[in-house]
């Protein structure tokens, strides 16, 4: 190997994570300062980098071009419209749970023939609303679903194309709330109902079912759950060939981790290396349907600080973010790497890491404003000294952040921006008290 190549393997297996770094001692995104930001825009703020959307997307293709895949970018992880149409441009196929992610993606310029509709719980209208878009693949979730599929699809005079959802019983050892591919999951059906139900749907007339889908959970950051999952899937598949079923597609999911501190996941790369040669030569079009890894560390949630406050033992740093913007600490106990915008005495942290320590630091809880007590973005930091006005960083925020926010004790949504290079654009504007109330005036 020469050692130009493996100068780049050993980049892609360590990759930059992002394109927000400190310079001078103060954080930037791209080529623009985050204090910028704040003054023109405002706080909370949602910051995205076009680049590291770029760069994610780019590694998980060049990882996985020996299986020519469809990359369904998966909607729900962050669903700005100027987002999907990056996504678009990228080359990116999706994945849509809902009608209304489809009606995103379709008016972000999507290809729906290159769209996958995932979910339990898809109504009448959504199915026909599909069919009538020309989706590419339902991932159909059970006996109940693949029925009215088949007969509404039928009534339409349509074919629906459909991959069947199988849970193959793996733990990928994530938070019990995102872990979808056990057994007593809602998602999917088992593998021993799996044969069934082909043998009993497959030759509907209102129905191709050429595919299995699989996805285990979020996020799985070791590699060994898809080598069992895919393993499983690829038996299932051989079975059903013999038994006289055409399979032309395998849809492996996402799921795949994002580095919410330094080193936490496998690369791109790392992925693909093993999951490829189980794939290559299957005779399968591969689909996958990354989110997180694309996303979650292309934006950030700017917050400034209202106060800090000391009671008992602990001190607290209230800030103008809250659970509303970013609800995942308190939905999952998730962790994201805090850090002021222009550290005092100008200490740039040395990692992004949960176990960071800091002489001459303080130990905070990172706290927002709404009223209630699981309303936190940080528990229990080390922090450069931080004083009223300064501004933090909420690191790793891009996916399932803004597409969680709620308007919680009249909260206005905040707005979100997109830097490229040195420009920046609202790509979705900060909502006002006008808005909370607009459907009930509207309502008379
Ligand atoms: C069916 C399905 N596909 C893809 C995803 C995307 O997961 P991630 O953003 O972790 O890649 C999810 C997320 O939960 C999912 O449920």
């Amino acid at each position: 190997m020469s050692f130009a190549l493996e100068r780049r393997l050993a980049l892609d297996h360590h990759p930059r994570m992002d394109h927000f770094q400190y310079r001078g001692g103060v954080l930037h995104c791209e080529e623009l300062a985050l204090p910028e930001l704040a003054q023109r825009f405002g706080t909370p703020l949602y910051v995205y980098s076009r680049q590291t959307l770029i760069d994610h997307y780019r590694r998980l293709s060049e990882a996985w071009t020996p299986v020519a895949p469809w990359l369904c970018f998966s909607v729900k992880s962050c669903s700005n419209l100027h987002i999907l149409r990056i996504m678009r441009e990228c080359g990116a196929a999706f994945d849509v749970v809902s009608g209304g992610e489809m009606a995103r993606a379709l008016e972000a310029g999507a290809d729906p023939s290159r769209i996958v509709f995932a979910g339990v719980g898809k109504s009448d209208a959504e199915i026909r609303d599909a069919l009538g878009a020309g989706i590419g693949f339902f991932n159909v979730e059970s006996e109940a679903e693949m029925d009215n599929l088949a007969s509404i699809a039928e009534s339409m005079g349509r074919r629906a194309p459909a991959a069947l959802r199988v849970n193959p019983d793996v733990d990928p050892k994530t938070h019990v709330y995102t872990t979808t591919g056990k057994r007593e999951t809602k998602f999917g059906v088992d593998l021993e109902r799996a044969r069934r139900v082909f043998h009993d749907f497959a030759r509907r007339p209102g129905l191709d079912l050429c595919a299995i889908h699989l996805h285990i959970g979020s996020p799985v950051n070791t590699v060994e759950p898809y080598i069992q999952s895919i393993t499983k899937g690829l038996g299932l598949i051989e079975q059903l060939r013999r038994e006289g079923f055409a399979l032309r597609a395998i849809n492996i999911g996402g799921g795949y981790g994002a580095n919410y501190e330094d080193h936490q996941a496998p690369s791109a790369l790392d992925y693909a290396a093993q999951v490829v040669p189980l794939l290559k030569g299957a005779d399968l079009t591969v689909m996958l349907e990354p989110g997180r890894m694309i996303t979650a560390n292309a934006g950030i949630l700017l917050t400034r600080t209202l106060y800090t406050k000391q009671s008992g033992d602990k001190h607290f740093l209230i800030v103008d973010g809250s659970m509303t913007e970013l609800i995942r600490p308190a939905l999952y106990g998730s962790f994201h790497f805090v850090w002021p915008v222009q550290p005092a005495g100008g200490a740039v942290p040395p990692q992004r890491s949960a176990s960071l320590k800091m002489e001459g630091g303080m130990l905070v809880d990172v706290v927002g404003p709404v009223c209630e007590s699981s309303d936190f973005l940080a528990k229990e930091r080390w922090l450069p000294p931080v004083i009223r006005g300064d501004l933090l960083c909420i690191f790793t925020t891009g996916a399932y952040g803004f597409v969680m926010a709620s308007q919680y004790n009249s909260r206005p949504r905040p707005a979100e921006v997109l830097v490229e290079g040195d420009q920046v654009r609202v790509i979705r504007r900060r909502e006002t008290y006008d808005d909370l109330v607009a459907l009930e005036r509207a309502a008379g």
